[in-house]
């Protein structure tokens, strides 16, 4: 069996249209792809404040020779990124909060890029660890077009997961929601419905 990593990131909990979305993908990919599911609510697990100095300066402190307090700092950096590192594919639910995506999704991508675990440095430049895994992005939003010059959200997400090693990723468009909700969703949810597993 796969693990699906899913990584929830609105604020909204019942009303939340990327995460109503990630619940019909989940269930697809348990249903047809063989998945067993672990989730992060990295909106409410407050991860902003699990950065600080001394985890900056662990990540660039060799393991052997970081400090108590550094081992201290950096502990839920080394479970998250390991954690990423492990899965097999990714549902990412991601709403746009002012044209990028929220503080909680940010700090956990803060918390996983992990020199030694998602990627490493090599004379050629960094080269991402993490190969040969699928990454699903669902991003909604209210009224931007994803696409345009202000949608910092698809892009962001793209050379992020890139860095990692990630290049296979499928993204689920559900934009522009304010200006026909229902029918927005319905479309998405066939698109996910429709998507081919390999
Ligand atoms: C604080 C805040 C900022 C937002 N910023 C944007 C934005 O920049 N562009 C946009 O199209 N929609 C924006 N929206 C609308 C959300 O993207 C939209 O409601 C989306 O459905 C949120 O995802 P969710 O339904 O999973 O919570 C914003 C909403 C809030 C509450």
């Amino acid at each position: 069996m796969k693990t699906l990593l899913r990584i929830d990131s609105s604020p909204r909990k019942t009303e939340s249209l990327s995460r109503q979305l990630a619940d019909v993908l989940q269930q697809k990919l348990e249903n047809e792809g063989n998945y067993s599911t672990l989730s992060r609510d990295v909106y409410y697990d407050d991860l902003v404040k699990l950065g600080n100095e001394d985890s900056v300066t662990a990540y660039f402190t060799p393991d052997n020779q970081r400090t108590v307090i550094q081992k201290e700092a950096v502990k839920a950096s080394d479970v998250l990124s390991q954690e990423f590192a492990n899965a097999d594919a990714y549902i990412f639910a991601v709403p746009m909060y002012n044209f990028g995506v929220t503080a909680g999704l940010k700090a956990y991508i803060d918390l996983i890029a992990r020199a030694g675990t998602s990627f490493k440095y090599t004379e050629k430049g960094p080269e991402g660890l993490l190969k040969g895994k699928k990454a699903f992005v669902i991003i909604t939003t209210g009224g931007t077009k994803l696409g345009t010059e202000v949608d910092y959200v698809s892009g962001y997400l793209k050379t992020f997961l890139n860095f990692v090693g990630i290049t296979d990723i499928e993204f689920i468009n559900s934009d522009q929601v304010m200006t026909n909700a229902e029918k927005i969703l319905s479309d998405a949810k066939e698109e996910i419905n429709q998507l081919v597993l390999n």
